[in-house]
C-alpha cells in the first residue's frame, strides 16, 4: 500500500502552525457574531454579514427540512478554516440552540481547545455548563470570552468567581474591562500593559479603530471618568495581587482559563483575544489509541470519524463523514485501513469544508478536518490509519434528556421501520433504547435536543417511506449502571426510576429529574451511575 510521502520537517512545521478550537456557549451569547469577527481578522471573509446568512438559516430551524434540502448548508458550517499570523486556525462549529444535538458534543471530541463564550450580563448558562462538562472530561484548555460589555453586565469579579466556584476552574484575566454598558471605556491588556480604548463604531463592521495608551500615560485620566478609572485600578491591583499566575501548563491541562472581556458586535477585544489565544492555545496534541499515545508528527496518517452528516435530498442519499486528522499527512485518493472492518478504503472526493461552500481538498494535516463522501463504511468513532493497526478511543454516548416512544402505526411497514431505525441509530442521529418490559416493543428515541426527533421522523418518512408517531415520556435524565445488570440486581428495588436497555442491551435508568437521581444514589450507595455510556 502506498503511504504518504511527507518529510519529517514539513510535517512538524505544519503541526506547529495549526490551532483548532470549538466555541461553547448558550444561544444568543454571540457565537455567530464572534465567529464572523474572527473570520474578518483571518481575511477569510471581507465584510461582516457573510456569516449572518447562517444565523438567519439557524433561526429558521423549525424549517430545518427546507434548510437541509438546499444541499450543504449544515455541512459547510462544520468547520471554518482561516489563516492569521501564519497560523492555520480550524474553528469547529458546534451548532446553535435549536439544532442542539449529540453532534454538538461529538464535535468537542475533535477539538484541541474550547472557547467558552458568555454573555457578560448573564454569566454561566445551562448549555454552556453541559458543554463545559464534556470539555472537562477531555481536559481541554478553555478560554473564556465575556461578550456584550457594551451593554450593562454583571460585575467582572463576580463573573470570574462564578467560574471558579461553580466549574472549579481557575481563571487568569488576560485583559480587564474599564466600565461597562453606556460607560464601557475599553480594556487593559495585561500582556502588553496597554489600554485599548473603546470607540463606538457603526456596528463594528470593520476591524475596530482604537486608541492604545501605555499604562502610566497621563492622557488616560482625561479620557476616562475618574471614578471609573479608580475602580478599574483597584480591581486590577486586586487581581494582580490575589489572582492566579499565568501558567501555560495549567492552561493546557484545562485547569486555568485565560479570560477576556469584549464586545463581538462592535468588534472590540476580538483581536486581543485572537492574539493571546494563538500564543496560549494547545497545538494538535498526541491522542490515546490502542497503540498508546500517537504523536501528530508520526509519519503514518491516522484519523477518526466524529460526525456523520446525511444529505437530506432523497435524490442524493450520500453521507459525509467528518474526519479529524490526528497524525501524518492526508492526501487525496490515499488508501487507508478502516480499523473496525479491517477493509481498505480509498479516500476519494475529499472536501474542504468552508463557510462559502465545498472545495476539493488535496492534502490535510493533524488538527484539520476533512469531509468524505461516505460509502456507508464509516460510523461515529471509527479510526482510519496507515501503517501499524491502531484504534482511537471511541466517542461516548451522552446522557439524553428527551425520551419518546416511536410508534409505527402501520404494521405492513414493519420492515422499513426497523431498517430505518437501525440505520439512523448506527449513523448516530439518535440513541435508541428499549423498555426492560419485553411486552413493550416500540423503540424509545433518546435525544439531547428536540431537533433530533424531528430529523428522525422526517428521514423515516422521506428515506424509508414510513410515517411515525411520537409518544413523549416524562423523563429528562438517563444514567448508565456501572457493572451492568448484575450490579442493578444487587441494588434491589429502586424507586422513582424506570429501567430501560440501550442498543447494546445494557441497563439505563431514566429519571424525571436530577433530584430523583440524587435520591436513588443516596438510597443505594453501592450503585454507581454514569452520565455517559461506556464506549463499545
Ligand atoms: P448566537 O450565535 O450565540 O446565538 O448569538 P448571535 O451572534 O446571533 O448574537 C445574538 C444577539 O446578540 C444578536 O442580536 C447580536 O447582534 C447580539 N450581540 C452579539 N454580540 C454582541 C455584543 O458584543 N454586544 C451587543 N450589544 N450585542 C451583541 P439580534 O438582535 O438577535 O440580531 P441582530 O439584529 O443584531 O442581527
Amino acid at each position: 500500500m502506498a503511504t504518504s510521502t511527507v518529510s519529517e520537517t514539513v510535517l512538524a512545521e505544519e503541526v506547529e502552525k495549526r490551532r483548532n478550537f470549538a466555541i461553547i456557549s448558550h444561544p444568543d451569547a454571540g457565537k455567530t457574531t464572534l465567529t464572523e469577527k474572527l473570520l474578518l481578522y483571518g481575511g477569510a471573509i471581507h465584510e461582516a454579514g457573510a456569516v449572518k446568512a447562517r444565523r438567519a438559516q439557524r433561526h429558521a430551524t423549525s424549517d430545518w427540512m427546507e434548510m437541509e434540502q438546499q444541499r450543504g448548508i449544515s455541512i459547510t458550517s462544520t468547520v471554518l478554516q482561516f489563516d492569521y499570523r501564519d497560523v492555520r486556525i480550524n474553528l469547529l462549529d458546534t451548532p446553535g440552540h435549536q439544532d442542539f444535538s449529540e453532534d454538538t458534543y461529538r464535535t468537542l471530541a475533535a477539538a484541541d481547545n474550547a472557547v467558552m463564550l458568555e454573555d457578560a450580563a448573564k454569566g454561566l448558562e445551562p448549555q454552556t455548563r453541559k458543554l463545559f462538562e464534556v470539555c472537562r472530561m477531555r481536559s481541554l484548555p478553555i478560554f473564556t470570552f465575556f461578550n456584550k460589555m457594551d451593554r450593562p453586565a454583571r460585575e467582572p469579579l463576580e463573573l470570574l468567581d462564578e467560574i471558579e466556584q461553580e466549574l472549579g476552574l481557575a481563571t487568569y484575566a488576560v485583559n480587564w474591562p474599564i466600565g461597562m454598558g453606556e460607560q464601557f471605556r475599553g480594556v487593559f491588556d495585561r500582556r502588553k500593559r496597554q489600554f485599548h480604548l473603546f470607540e463606538r463604531t457603526a456596528h463594528g463592521s470593520k476591524a475596530a479603530g482604537k486608541t492604545v495608551l501605555d499604562l502610566g500615560d497621563p492622557r488616560i485620566e482625561d479620557l476616562v471618568d475618574q471614578d471609573l478609572y479608580y475602580q478599574f485600578k483597584e480591581e486590577l491591583e486586586m487581581i494582580e495581587e490575589l489572582g492566579a499566575e499565568l501558567d501555560l501548563a495549567a492552561i493546557h491541562a484545562g485547569q486555568l482559563s485565560p479570560v477576556f472581556f469584549g464586545s463581538a458586535m462592535t468588534n472590540f477585544g476580538v483581536q486581543l483575544f485572537l492574539d493571546a489565544f494563538l500564543d496560549y492555545a494547545l497545538k494538535p496534541a498526541p491522542r490515546n489509541s490502542t497503540q498508546g499515545e500517537i504523536e501528530p508528527t508520526a509519519e503514518d496518517f491516522s484519523g477518526f470519524v466524529f460526525k456523520l452528516q446525511a444529505n437530506m435530498d432523497p435524490k442524493h442519499r450520500d453521507r459525509v463523514a467528518f474526519i479529524r486528522v490526528c497524525s501524518g499527512k492526508f492526501e487525496k485518493d490515499m488508501v487507508v485501513n478502516h480499523a473496525r472492518s479491517g477493509k481498505n478504503v480509498r479516500l476519494s472526493h475529499p472536501q474542504k469544508l468552508f463557510a462559502q461552500g465545498r472545495e476539493s481538498l488535496e492534502e490535510a494535516y493533524p488538527g484539520d478536518v476533512i469531509g468524505l463522501n461516505n460509502p456507508g463504511v464509516f460510523a461515529i468513532g471509527d479510526t482510519i490509519y496507515q501503517g501499524q493497526k491502531l484504534e482511537y478511543e471511541g466517542i461516548p454516548c451522552f446522557s439524553p434528556e428527551l425520551f419518546a416512544y416511536l410508534k409505527n402505526p402501520n404494521p405492513s411497514k414493519f420492515k422499513q421501520f426497523h431498517k430505518g431505525v437501525t440505520e439512523l441509530r448506527e449513523e448516530g442521529a439518535v440513541q435508541i433504547m428499549f423498555s426492560a418490559d419485553e411486552s413493550k416493543r416500540d423503540p424509545i428515541l433518546a435525544a439531547v435536543g428536540q431537533l433530533q426527533f424531528e430529523v428522525v421522523q422526517f428521514r423515516l418518512q422521506n428515506e424509508y417511506n414510513v410515517e411515525t408517531r411520537l409518544e413523549p415520556l416524562p423523563y429528562s435524565v438517563a444514567r448508565w449502571v456501572e457493572g451492568g445488570w448484575e450490579a442493578l440486581d444487587k441494588a434491589g428495588r429502586l424507586f422513582n426510576t424506570t429501567t430501560v436497555k440501550d442498543s447494546w442491551g445494557r441497563p439505563v435508568l431514566l429519571f424525571r429529574n436530577e433530584w430523583n437521581v440524587g435520591q436513588v444514589e443516596g438510597d443505594h450507595p453501592g450503585l454507581k451511575l454514569r452520565k455517559t455510556a461506556p464506549v463499545v
